[in-house]
């Protein structure tokens, strides 16, 4: 393989997966604040999330680590799921952790009963976004101008859905 193509080459990184519980509210709050989002958590804020048994949230660690390096969280209604929010550590993107976490994590919800997976995306979130068409959640709504941003602007939510079972 040439040095361009070696040089391009995505690193693949094995993840493994695993449920998180309120001793995980710094790093999950940690974790948060790298997504770039608006609004942040605290890690109390955190805790009565990991708390919630209508929440439903699992974490990626590689090798032995005992601190996830993302995590995914959803809210449980019935047999419906909303993912209140996706986070891989900044350093360690676009290695494949996001998709093995959102992966585990449809298995995990479809187990359990839930028939139907929803979430929001701000429009402009091309990674975001991207990892979501992959595992084969569909656009169903937008909403105009549901994020606020640091500019004063406010960017239109795409609304995606993702059948399980
Ligand atoms: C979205 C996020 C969780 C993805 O995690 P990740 O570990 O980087 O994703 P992966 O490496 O598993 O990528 C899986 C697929 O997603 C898509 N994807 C990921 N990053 C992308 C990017 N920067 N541009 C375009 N597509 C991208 C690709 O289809 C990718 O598959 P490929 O690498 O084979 O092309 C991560 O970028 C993140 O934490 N972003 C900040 C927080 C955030 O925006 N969360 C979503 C809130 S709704």
């Amino acid at each position: 393989m040439g040095w361009l193509q070696s040089l391009f080459r995505r690193r693949r990184a094995t993840g493994r997966t695993g449920p998180l519980d309120v001793r995980h509210a710094r790093q999950v709050a940690a974790l948060h604040h790298q997504g770039g989002f608006a609004r942040l958590w605290d890690p109390g804020e955190c805790a009565a999330l990991l708390a919630d048994r209508a929440v439903v949230t699992e974490g990626v660690f590689i090798g032995s680590a005992s601190d996830p390096c993302g995590f995914v969280m959803s809210r449980i209604a019935a047999d419906e799921a909303e993912i209140l929010s996706i986070v891989v550590a900044g350093s360690k993107r676009r290695s494949g952790l996001g998709q093995t976490l959102l992966a585990a994590h449809l298995a995990l919800l479809g187990a359990r009963g839930i028939g139907r997976l929803f979430l929001e995306v701000e429009e402009g979130n091309a990674s975001a976004i991207g990892l979501y068409h992959r595992l084969g959640f569909e656009t169903v709504g937008r909403r105009e101008g549901y994020y606020p941003k640091p500019d004063g602007s406010r960017a239109a939510a795409l609304v995606m859905r993702r059948d399980l079972g």
